[in-house]
């Protein structure tokens, strides 16, 4: 094989993963887009399944347990980053008094503050059920 068809050969390889590569990922996007409800068909497999019962069922609203299990407790449970502790009464009173009371805690939650990450990682909690995860977190 001569040296020049050997680098096209390699150039459409390279091309086509590339390619091949994006698609998966706009593929993946679009998926993790769909809302839950379009994901899961009567008689077909239903792989949203999983995520529509962990979003908290019919009523769609996560209690706050769950909220702060499976999104804050991460930071929020060790202190990662200078992250106020779960119950810490002392630095939750100290922040609440700083951003003036509950919903100046929440705006800046929803809005993201320093190291701590826009809606604590939680993109599909509402602000109804953000303040129940920081309310119990802080014990307000
Ligand atoms: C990636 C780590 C991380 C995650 C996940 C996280 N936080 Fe935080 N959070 C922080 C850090 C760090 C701070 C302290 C930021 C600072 O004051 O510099 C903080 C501070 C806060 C504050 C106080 C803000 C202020 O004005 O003092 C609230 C309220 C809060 N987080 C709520 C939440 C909630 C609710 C969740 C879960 C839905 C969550 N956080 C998830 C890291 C995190």
């Amino acid at each position: 094989m001569s040296p020049t068809r050997q680098i096209l050969i390699t150039l459409a390889m390279l091309a086509y993963w590339a390619f091949a590569a994006q698609a998966s990922t706009r593929g993946d996007l679009a998926k993790r887009l769909e809302p839950v409800g379009q994901v899961c068909i009567q008689g077909k497999e239903c792989p949203g399944l999983d995520v529509a019962a962990t979003a908290g069922g019919a009523s769609g609203t996560k209690s706050p347990d769950d909220v702060i299990s499976k999104h804050c407790i991460t930071c929020h449970g060790t202190g990662l980053l200078g992250a106020p502790k779960v119950g810490d009464g002392v630095e939750w009173d100290k922040r609440t008094k700083e951003q003036g009371g509950l919903d100046g805690l929440l705006a800046k939650a929803i809005s993201g503050i320093n190291a701590m990450p826009p809606r604590g990682t939680c993109a599909d909690c509402s602000d109804e059920e953000l303040k129940g995860a920081i309310k119990k977190m802080s014990g307000l």
